[in-house]
């Protein structure tokens, strides 16, 4: 199948997906380098969690990236580098190139010890080597695991003791506008937590003082220069892992969401072309981190299965100012721009100097990702950076559906001002009722659904396939329960509302509540604590933290800094507390259960809609709470 380029095409592509979904993406598949082909396009369904994709077929993912592109594309450009320096030179990677750095680093893997099925992760900044050396695992068929490098020792220990990785691959420090963070050192701490872990090897990035343990860690450019330059690519089975990344849930720890090669593979390139609309000689560029999902399959798999050219970015977007991602637009002739809200409002809060001194005459659409776009933010975007010309793509997805699942085609399918508009071929959405019910006809407000798998979507948690089942399949039996709410409007369109569960989108960053209340509840001065979002002007939701003390403390504002500085360090600065609200008692029901939602209310200052409390174990706690919120 060609790529969809009219409103009708995609009617009827979408039409067809549902219809023969076996020819459909059995047609899309042809299009790849496969070492024998599948025997089944898709088989298994969301009761039993059997499903699987192009079954019994072979590939490898590094081969389709790279391999795949030489003869007809050797000498164009796939990666460009953009340091956080803007002063820093250029580094530019031709799709030779990239292969030959990738079958490096496969080599350097392998001289490490590193085997098929291995998982190797990932603790880096956003350096060439990070997307190298994904891309070089799927060579050789190891499993990678990216850890954002803005999480702490004990996130990533947890991360590789569940895993039970062998070996991690640092930087020395990453450079985030004037500041270098210490990776390799935050790194050596988790590592001293993870007897599995054998080898680490330290990419020089920043060139601050490291320690080196013998036997143990090795310079990444000295174990380059030994190792061979090619490496032939491993034969993988169609449902081989390829990589995990782990994601916040709602309860306990966050989950390693599983994703394999050849349904992932046909996902990210299908969404990557057809809601982006790249043309051959354009400029792609998304903001993201690979530390993330978006940077696994938008900066690094979906561009380079399409022979784009992907643009990676090192930097902040405030750094040396706020027009630093306008000035990468005009510097590089950016066609094509994905970002995230939180991005956006904060540009916005910056002022207009910062963008009218820039042309960004060559873009042609732009995107967004990771929380609902306000429409404040919408229009400004769409006003400001794309001067009314360029479409936007309101791309809804998540870690588990490894690719969009609900967005507009730029340029195909009309946008509307925060909408993410219409699923994409595959894509079955529903919206669900309180009692479980499929809500039909429109307009609709429900909780969202899937009522079918499709090929890029997460086959499971690793290692805890009922963990899995409880999370996304108990609620709504026979349908994946996203953990979000939507509207549809009356033409059908969906608008994502937000989380309905107990995760919170900061900044486009999940975090669960239970995680920040586990770590608050490590102070030994905690008793108990709730954790709830609130409406935050830049980060869309801000984390609003209720806590009950064994005594009061005699210096309040210490104590929340010391309990801030906890959650720093147990998961990151992104799980900080906003606000953080010291109480007497919790409100619960009489079976001992925290009302969340009324906690909710308080933060969010709607105390009249606090419903009925009366029914409460303790009711006398709400008004305390409502009067110690205004004091916060
Ligand atoms: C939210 C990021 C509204 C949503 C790709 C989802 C969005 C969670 C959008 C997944 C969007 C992502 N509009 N909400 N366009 N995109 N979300 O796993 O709540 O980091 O469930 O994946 O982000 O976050 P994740």
């Amino acid at each position: 199948m060609s790529r969809i380029r009219s409103m009708a095409e995609y009617e009827k592509a979408h039409k067809e997906s549902m219809d023969n979904q076996e020819k459909f993406w059995g047609d899309y598949a042809e299009q790849f380098t496969w070492h024998k082909k599948w025997d089944k396009v898709y088989s298994g369904d969301l009761n039993k969690l059997d499903y699987k994709w192009f079954e019994g077929a072979k590939l490898n993912m590094s081969e389709n990236c790279l391999d795949r592109h030489l003869a007809t594309k050797g000498d164009k450009t796939a990666l460009i580098f953009e340091a956080n320096d803007p002063k820093e030179d250029v580094k530019r990677y031709t799709y030779k190139e990239l292969h030959h750095e990738v079958n490096k680093f496969a080599n350097v893997l392998k001289d490490q010890g590193v085997k098929k099925g291995d998982i190797v992760t990932f603790y880096m900044g956003m350096v060439p080597e990070l997307l190298i050396g994904i891309v070089a695992c799927t060579r050789i068929g190891a499993i990678h695991s990216v850890v954002f490098g803005g999480f702490s020792a004990v996130a990533l220990s947890d991360r590789m003791i569940d895993a039970e990785s062998k070996i991690l691959i640092t930087n020395d420090g990453s450079y985030r506008g004037t500041k270098i963070i210490p990776l390799k050192e935050t790194a050596d701490e988790a590592v001293a937590k993870c007897p599995t872990v054998k080898s680490v090897i330290v990419c020089k990035r920043t060139g601050n003082d490291v320690n080196m343990a013998s036997g143990r860690d090795v310079w990444y450019h000295d174990a380059y220069n030994k190792a061979a330059d090619n490496c032939a690519p491993e034969s993988m089975d169609s449902e081989d892992p390829l990589f995990i990344l782990y994601t916040s849930g709602s309860t306990g720890k966050p989950k390693g969401q599983v994703h394999t090669t050849a349904g992932y593979m046909n996902w990210a390139k299908f969404t990557f072309e057809n809601v982006f609309q790249v043309e051959e000689n354009d400029m792609y560029w998304c903001t993201a981190d690979i530390g993330w999902v978006t940077g696994h399959t938008y900066i690094t798999y979906g561009p380079l299965l399409s022979g784009a050219t992907t643009i990676m970015f090192e930097g902040v977007p405030t750094w040396p100012d706020a027009g630093r991602f306008w000035e990468v637009c005009d510097k590089h002739k950016v066609t094509h721009f994905y970002t995230a809200p939180t991005a956006i409002r904060a540009l916005q809060a910056q002022g207009l100097e910062h963008v009218t001194k820039h042309s960004l005459a060559t873009l042609k659409v732009l995107g967004t990702v990771g929380e609902p776009i306000n429409e404040e933010a919408w229009e400004w975007y769409y006003k400001n950076i794309g001067k009314e010309k360029c479409p936007i793509a309101d791309t809804w997805w998540q870690t588990e559906t490894g690719g969009i699942m609900i967005s507009n085609l730029a340029g195909v399918t009309p946008h509307k001002t925060s909408f993410a508009t219409r699923p994409l071929p595959g894509v079955e959405p529903s919206l669900v009722d309180a009692d479980g019910k499929e809500i039909k006809g429109n307009p609709a407000d429900g909780n969202l659904c899937i009522n079918r798998h499709w090929p890029g979507m997460t086959r499971g948690i690793w290692g805890d396939m009922d963990r899995f089942r409880q999370t996304y399949f108990t609620t709504y039996p026979g349908k994946y329960f996203t953990g979000d709410g939507a509207k549809r409007d009356e033409n059908g369109l969906y608008r994502i509302t937000g989380r309905v569960d107990d995760v919170i989108n900061v900044s486009g960053h999940r975090i669960g509540t239970a995680e920040v209340e586990d770590a608050l509840n490590q102070h030994e001065k905690v008793v108990e604590s709730a954790v709830v979002g609130y409406p935050h002007e830049i980060k869309g939701a801000g984390i609003y933290a209720y806590v009950i003390c064994t005594e009061k403390p005699a210096d309040i504002n210490a104590f929340k800094k010391e309990l801030a500085q906890l959650v720093t360090k147990l998961i990151g600065p992104i799980a900080r507390p906003d606000k953080i609200q010291m109480s007497s008692g919790l409100p619960k029901t009489r079976s001992g259960k925290i009302m969340r939602r009324i906690l909710r209310k308080v933060a969010e200052g709607e105390n009249d809609k606090l419903g009925d409390i009366s029914t409460l174990l303790n009711p006398d706690v709400v008004a305390e709470i409502i009067e110690g919120a205004k004091k916060i």
